[in-house]
């Protein structure tokens, strides 16, 4: 089942879709481009939120804006897109923003350069809440991280995800590459925010690999390991 395990399809919440009438458009793209499964992944920056469970609230609210309308929310999951900042392991109710009825969590790193303290958060996340950390976009960071630091993070336990814009650049391209050949854990996502410049794009995606569906899958499988 082809899934976006990236997105910022809910409207109003975040930098991503503007509104409902947004919303229906990017989710009908992902559709029309074979996405079945789709995990909503608005960002959350706990320095800007009131508390966990107010963002779920606002998440809720937002979702609820689609219901009704004319678009298909069949296979659409709730999740966020938390950003690692120092404390965030310890931070009320974090685990609640697994991807809803899985182990899955998504972590962004911060683009402010590498610092030890990150993947000690991401462990402690994943060790006190036995959830398994979806590191996003790693490819962005080739030229954020020195090579010593990538390698620490390619160490750390857990599914690496790439925005299906990475097979449309060259040194992303390269490292994406990379990390599949060499059998780490990845999935992919689109990463959509509008239907602009950030557009839904998995037609990028199955045009990369439309020799190797394998690829693919291995990343659509992943979802049905980690169903609580
Ligand atoms: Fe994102």
């Amino acid at each position: 089942m082809l899934t976006d395990y990236h997105c910022h399809i809910l409207p109003g919440i975040d930098d991503g879709s503007e509104n409902t009438e947004m919303s229906v458009k990017m989710l009908g793209l992902q559709r029309q481009q074979g996405v079945e499964r789709i995990i909503a992944t608005p960002h959350f920056y706990a320095h800007r939120e009131k508390s966990v469970d107010n963002f779920l609230k606002k998440r809720d609210n937002s979702y609820k804006k689609l219901i009704g309308s004319e678009v298909d929310l069949t296979n659409v999951f709730l999740g966020a897109e938390i950003s690692i900042e120092k404390g965030i392991s310890e931070l009320d109710g974090i685990e609640k923003l697994a991807v809803e009825g899985t182990d899955l969590i998504l972590l962004e790193f911060p683009y402010t350069g590498f610092k030890d303290w990150m993947p000690e958060e991401v462990h402690n996340i994943a060790c006190e809440f036995r959830l398994v950390p979806i590191i996003a976009h790693l490819h962005r960071y080739v030229s954020i991280f020195s090579k010593e630091e990538m390698e620490a993070v390619l160490r750390m336990k857990a599914i690496f995800q790439i925005n299906n814009e990475a097979f449309a650049g060259f040194r992303e391209k390269k490292f994406a590459a990379k990390l599949i050949k060499n059998g780490v854990r990845y999935v992919f996502g689109s990463d959509c925010h509008n239907i602009a410049v950030r557009s839904p794009n998995f037609d990028i995606l199955k045009k990369e690999f439309r020799k190797k569906p394998e690829i693919i899958e291995a990343s659509d499988n992943i979802y049905e390991k980690h169903i609580l």
